[in-house]
C-alpha cells in the first residue's frame, strides 16, 4: 500500500479536480486526520457508509463550543463576522432538543408548497437573467446567470422588496470573494456585508411584524409548534441563514452543473432532445445526477464528537472535529455502478448531495426547482451553448466546504 496520497489536497490541481485524491483516501485512509489550510486538524470522512453514518449519529454534534481547538471561538472557522453578528445559533451550528424546536417552525413556513407556488417567478427570473446576454453571443454564467439567481430567488421569497434586492446582490457578491474561498475580498469587507445583511432582515422583520404579507419572512414570524414561535431574533438569524446556505450553494449547482453537460456531448444531447419532446422526467433525474456527480458541497459542515467513537475501524476522540466529505461519497464504487460517469438518467442515486439525517438541507425543494429551471432554460434558449476556453483554463474558486467555477465563459449563437 503506497504510504503517501499521490495526489496531495489542498492544492491548485485538488482545487481543480478533487477526484483522484479522494479517490485515494477512499481506498487507502477512509478516515483520515488532516491538517487544513486554516491550520485547524480535522477527519476527512471519504466513504459513502461512513459519511451516512457520520452525518446521522448523535455523537457528532454541530456545536461549534463541543471543538477542542476551540478554532470556532477565535473565529477561523464558520461564518465570516457570525461572532460580530451574533448569529451562532443557527441551525448548522445547534443539536437537538433547540434544533428540533426551530426546524419544526422554519418547516412550517417554508413549506414546498411554498417553493412550488413559486415556480413561475423563478422562470420569470431566470428568463430576465437570460435576456441580458443572449443578444451578445458571449457571457460568463457565473457573473451573469448562477451568482444573481439565488439572491435574487430568496429575496422574492423572503419578502425583500425588488427596489433593495441590489443591495443584497453585492453584499452576497462580496460573500463569494472570501479570501479564503481564494477571492479577492477582505475578511472584514465580508463581516461588514454580513453585518448590513442581517441589519436590513432585522428591519425587515420588525416591520412585516406590523404589515404581513403572504412572504416567507411573514411566514417565519407567524409559524408555530405547541404554542411556540420563532423570536424575532430567531426569525432574523433563520432568514439570514436561509439566504447564506442557499445561495452559494445554487450558484455552484448551475455552475458545475452547466459545466459537466458542457464537457459531455452525449450526455447534453440526451438532456436536450428529451426536453425538446416536452419531458421532464430526464431534467429531474439529471439535477440529482449532477448534485452526485460534482455537488455544491464539497464537505458537510462542521461537526464534532461528544464522546469516543469509532468511524470506518478509526478512533474519533472527543472534542475532535469531523469533515463528511460529500464529494468522495458520491463516487463510491461500492454504492454507485461506475461513479465516475455522468449518467443523466440514474435512477438508483441516493446521493448525499443534501445531507442526510436531521440537518438534511431544508431548502433542496427551491434548490431543485431552480436548477431544473435554470438548466431547463439555458439549453432550450441557447441550444448551441459551448465552453469558450478549455476546460483546464477554468478557475475554481478553492474553498473548503463548497465547491464552484469563479467564471464560466460561455458562447452561443445570439438571439435576433
Ligand atoms: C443544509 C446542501 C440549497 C438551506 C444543507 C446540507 C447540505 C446542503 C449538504 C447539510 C449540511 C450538513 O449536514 O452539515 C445544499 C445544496 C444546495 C442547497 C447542494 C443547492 C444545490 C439550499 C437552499 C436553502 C438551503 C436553496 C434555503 C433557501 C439550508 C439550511 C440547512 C441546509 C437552512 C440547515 C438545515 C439544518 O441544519 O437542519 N444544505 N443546500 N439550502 N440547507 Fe442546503
Amino acid at each position: 500500500m503506497p504510504e503517501k496520497n499521490p495526489h496531495p489536497l489542498f492544492t491548485q490541481e485538488f482545487a481543480a479536480d478533487p477526484y483522484p485524491a479522494y479517490g485515494w483516501l477512499r481506498e487507502h485512509a477512509p478516515v483520515h486526520r488532516t491538517t487544513l489550510p486554516s491550520g485547524v486538524d480535522a477527519w476527512l470522512v471519504t466513504r459513502y457508509a461512513d459519511a451516512r453514518q457520520a452525518l446521522a449519529d448523535p455523537r457528532l454534534s454541530k456545536d461549534p463550543a463541543r471543538h477542542s481547538a476551540r478554532a470556532h471561538s477565535r473565529g477561523r472557522i464558520g461564518i465570516p463576522g457570525e461572532r460580530t453578528a451574533d448569529l451562532v445559533s443557527h441551525l448548522l451550528n445547534i443539536d437537538p432538543p433547540d434544533h428540533t424546536r426551530l426546524r419544526r417552525l422554519v418547516s412550517a413556513a417554508f413549506t414546498p408548497r411554498r417553493v412550488a407556488e413559486f415556480a413561475p417567478r423563478v422562470r420569470e427570473l431566470t428568463d430576465r437573467l437570460i435576456d441580458g446576454f443572449a443578444s451578445r453571443g458571449s457571457a460568463d454564467l457565473i457573473a451573469e446567470f448562477a451568482f444573481p439567481l439565488p439572491i435574487y430567488a430568496i429575496c422574492d421569497m423572503l419578502g425583500v422588496p425588488r427596489t433593495d434586492q441590489d443591495d443584497f446582490r453585492d453584499w452576497a457578491g462580496m460573500m463569494l470573494h472570501t479570501p479564503g474561498a481564494g477571492g479577492t475580498g477582505s475578511r472584514g469587507g465580508v463581516a461588514r456585508s454580513v453585518k448590513r445583511m442581517r441589519a436590513y432582515l432585522a428591519e425587515l422583520i420588525h416591520r412585516k411584524r406590523a404589515d404581513p404579507g403572504d412572504d416567507l419572512i411573514s411566514g417565519l414570524i407567524q409559524a408555530s409548534d405547541h404554542g411556540e414561535h420563532l423570536s424575532e431574533k430567531e426569525a432574523a438569524a433563520m432568514a439570514f441563514i436561509l439566504l447564506f446556505a442557499g445561495f452559494e450553494t445554487t450558484v455552484n449547482l448551475v455552475g458545475n452543473g452547466t459545466l459537466a453537460l458542457l464537457r459531455d456531448d452525449a450526455e447534453r444531447t440526451r438532456l436536450q432532445r428529451s426536453l425538446d419532446r416536452g419531458e421532464t422526467e430526464l431534467l429531474a433525474t439529471a439535477v440529482e445526477e449532477l448534485l452526485r456527480y460534482d455537488g455544491p458541497v464539497e464537505l458537510a459542515t462542521w461537526r464534532f464528537a461528544t464522546e469516543p467513537l469509532r468511524l470506518g475501524g478509526t478512533e474519533v476522540a472527543p472534542g475532535d472535529a469531523v469533515l463528511v466529505v460529500l464529494a468522495a461519497a458520491d463516487r463510491d464504487p461500492e454504492r454507485f455502478d461506475r461513479p465516475d460517469v455522468l449518467d443523466l438518467g440514474r435512477t438508483s442515486n441516493p446521493h448525499l448531495g443534501f445531507g442526510h439525517g436531521i440537518h438534511y438541507c431544508i431548502g433542496a425543494p427551491l434548490a431543485r426547482l431552480e436548477g431544473r429551471t435554470a438548466l431547463a432554460a439555458l439549453l432550450g434558449r441557447l441550444p448551441d451553448l459551448a465552453l469558450a476556453v478549455p476546460p483546464e483554463e477554468l478557475r475554481w474558486r478553492g474553498g473548503l466546504i463548497m465547491r464552484g467555477l469563479r467564471a464560466l465563459p460561455v458562447t452561443f449563437t445570439p438571439e435576433s
